[in-house]
């Protein structure tokens, strides 16, 4: 890098509405000057998942002030700016589109390059803007709707591994607390039961391990979970709470080790392609998970770095990041990109069925 580089980023391809400015300088760490997140799990919580029309409503409402925060806690005017970075997928679509709008209306009013950015690449390239890390490394995104594992080899070089053929991990959590009555989100409420349980008691299958390659399916681990609580209902009327912490525990586990064995997989057919182990999305931040990768990761003698989880979740700060990182491998910003509800990092690989519950929050 020879120059120093502050752009803006703004995100809003989900439910988060996100502005950012992050600075990189020559010979220095990237500095993220700021990164607001305003989210909108209140506006969604009585429709049991995120609503695309009032997604989009909300962040047309409320990206003008978050942009101005995000500046003002930044200490910086738009003339301060070398560029803009927006997404510009994959998501929900009338989101996308409020912030590219306003990223685009910004751009040409300052004369700024514009760089449009692939939401899942900004995760991807995360721990580049935390810790540094060197090309090529492997890439396990985990969250309440992804779950891939990417090659990632530059700014704009992604190869997918595998990945989920049915649901996110982080759905199975999020139904699998619903289905026993605990909170949502339901990942930190399950987390909390499975601590205290036994996780051998209930014998939970282990989809798709005695298949070849590093596809992942999470669903039938939940059926199996209907049925192992139904049973107990059945039997006695109820289930007890130290039923429910070890069914809690059963599930956790039996995710941890599917995780745990695909990304041993994973890092395998990687060989020397892969020098660490990253992950990103809310469900790393599952302690027992991440032990479980760590320990993968020590095994196979990489690195392994788990961004903290303000940046392992949706933000804006990673696609600041993501379109320095394009500017500064001389990825030409083009001006007139479109939104792009479907928008795979890496398209030379099968699509895969992908997930539900958040449509499309990676
Ligand atoms: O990355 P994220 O904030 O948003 C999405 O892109 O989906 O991830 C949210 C997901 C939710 O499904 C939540 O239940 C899960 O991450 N999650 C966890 C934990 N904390 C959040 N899953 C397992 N254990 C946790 N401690
Ligand atoms: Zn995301």
């Amino acid at each position: 890098m020879d120059r120093t580089l502050t752009l803006l980023g703004i995100e809003s391809s989900c439910d988060d509405t996100a502005a950012a400015v992050v600075r990189a300088r020559p010979g220095a760490a990237p500095e993220i000057l700021s990164s607001e997140v305003l989210g909108q799990t209140n506006l969604h919580e009585a429709f049991g998942g995120v609503v695309p029309e009032i997604a989009a409503r909300a962040h047309a409402e409320r990206l003008d002030g978050v942009v101005e925060q995000a500046l003002r806690v930044a200490g910086i005017g738009l003339d301060g700016l070398d560029g803009i970075a927006v997404t510009a997928g994959p998501g929900l679509i009338g989101g996308v589109l409020s912030g590219v709008m306003l990223a685009r209306g910004l751009a040409v009013a300052r004369g700024l390059p514009l760089v449009a950015v692939n939401h899942l690449a900004g995760h991807a390239l995360t721990p580049r803007l935390t810790d540094g890390v060197a090309f090529p490394y492997l890439m396990l995104l985990v969250s309440g709707g992804h779950c891939q594992f990417l090659l990632v080899q530059g700014p704009d070089q992604f190869q997918r591994l595998g990945g989920t053929i049915d649901d996110a991990p982080g759905e199975a959590f999020d139904k699998t607390a619903k289905l026993l009555g605990l909170p949502q989100p339901g990942g930190p409420a399950v987390e909390a039961e499975a601590r205290l349980g036994d996780p051998s008691r209930f014998a939970f299958p282990r989809p798709l391990l005695d298949r070849e390659g590093c596809d992942m399916s999470f669903s039938g681990l939940k059926t199996a979970l209907l049925r192992a609580r139904d049973a107990l209902v059945a039997e006695k009327g109820g289930i007890t709470q130290s039923d429910r912490r070890d069914l809690c525990a059963g599930f956790q586990a039996a995710v941890a080790e599917v995780l745990a064995k695909k990304t041993a997989r994973a890092l395998a057919v990687a060989g020397t392609g892969a020098t660490a182990l990253c992950v990103a999305g809310g469900v790393a931040a599952n302690a027992a998970i991440r032990q479980r990768l760590e320990a993968v990761a020590t095994e196979a003698q990489v690195q392994f770095i788990a961004p903290p989880l303000r940046l392992c979740t949706d933000n804006a700060a990673m696609i600041a990041w993501a379109g320095i990182e394009r500017l500064q491998a001389g990825i030409a910003p083009s001006a007139d990109f479109t939104a792009r509800p479907r928008w795979p990092l890496d398209e030379s690989a099968p699509a895969l069925l992908g997930s539900g519950k958040k449509g499309a929050k990676a």
